[in-house]
């Protein structure tokens, strides 16, 4: 990424930081206040967030206009990835570098967490959203939300995922699985920008594209760290996928093939940037990032 992005995109990973620690008071009963702010504050790139305030800021929007739906955004994420870490799904002990919620809260209050933070996160859209967005915008992220939430969007895909291991699937359902489970979440973060930013309906399906072509790329490079990184630098347990026997393309087609897939998906990406002429150093930025990971690893 280049210098000025990186300072840019650390600027609106700190502006997020600063909202998600403010909107998540602990209150009583405080494990379940606790236990949401041990996740939600406990690092994370912040991708998604940051994607959806880049998003808007092209449509010249306000900072305080998409700030509430792009927390919202990160609750969401967390809450997949705390239930995505809990014994009956992945069972992994680590996240972020640190013990995942259950191994701390219990898998009661970690599940709990869960849902605390998909309810909590459309009552944060629908109350911090300044008056200044008309509600019939709000209403559409609010749905946008809720597809990407729900048995439209990651249950879904974590539903093919966990039924998915240990057999032999076809690349349709692998690709499947990818969409629903992650790509979904970027083009969320993206579509929630572009709706508030008041796009034209080819704006938003340019961006789609973008974010599906980037989902996929981020699915398949996560799914080779998996293989050929460590504890401290991934922050969660190496080896999970095998010790799991998950699909994935590295399994499916081994880590050169799935390399190669990567990287041709993060230049379709950067392709719908250049050709419609969206120009965001941060978006171009967070693609370069993974396109210059799978590079060096090996
Ligand atoms: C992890 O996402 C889940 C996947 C879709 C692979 P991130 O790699 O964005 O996780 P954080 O937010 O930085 O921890
Ligand atoms: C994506 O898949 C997770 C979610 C949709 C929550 P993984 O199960 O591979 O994510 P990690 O590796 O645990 O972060
Ligand atoms: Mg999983
Ligand atoms: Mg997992
Ligand atoms: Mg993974």
């Amino acid at each position: 990424m280049e210098k000025s992005a990186k300072l840019r995109f650390d600027e609106l990973r700190q502006i997020v930081e600063k909202h998600l620690d403010k909107y998540i008071e602990v209150l009583y009963p405080e494990s379940i206040y606790k236990s949401m702010r041990y996740s939600m504050l406990a690092g994370g790139k912040r991708l998604r967030p940051v994607m959806a305030i880049e998003t808007a800021s092209l449509f010249n929007v306000p900072l305080e206009s998409v700030i509430p739906s792009a927390c919202a955004i990160e609750m969401l994420h967390c809450q997949s990835l705390i239930h995505d870490d809990l014994p009956c799904m992945d069972n992994d002990d680590f996240r972020r570098g640190k013990p995942s919620n259950h191994k701390v809260f219990g898998e009661a209050i970690a599940t709990l967490a869960g849902d605390a933070l998909l309810s909590f996160a459309p009552k944060l859209i629908i109350n911090k959203t300044p008056k200044t967005v008309e509600s019939e915008i709000i209403l559409n992220v609010l749905n946008e939300f809720f597809i990407a939430a729900g048995v439209d969007g990651i249950i879904s895909g974590q539903v093919v995922d966990l039924e998915s291991e240990k057999k032999q699937i076809t690349d349709e359902t692998l690709n499947y699985l990818y969409e629903y489970k992650t790509a979904k979440l970027f083009k969320l973060a993206v579509r929630t920008g572009a709706i508030i930013g008041k796009a034209s309906k080819q704006e938003l399906d340019d961006l789609t594209l973008f974010a599906q072509y980037f989902g996929h790329a981020f699915q398949i490079y996560d799914d080779i760290l998996d293989v050929t990184s460590t504890l401290e630098e991934l922050g969660k347990t190496p080896g999970k996928d095998l010790a799991e026997q998950k699909s994935t393309y590295v399994s499916m087609h081994g880590l050169n093939d799935a390399k190669k897939q990567a990287l041709f998906l993060c230049d379709k990406a950067c392709d719908i940037l250049k050709i419609h002429n969206i120009n965001s150093e941060i978006l171009t930025g967070i693609v370069k990032n993974i396109s210059e990971g799978l590079e060096k690893c090996s």
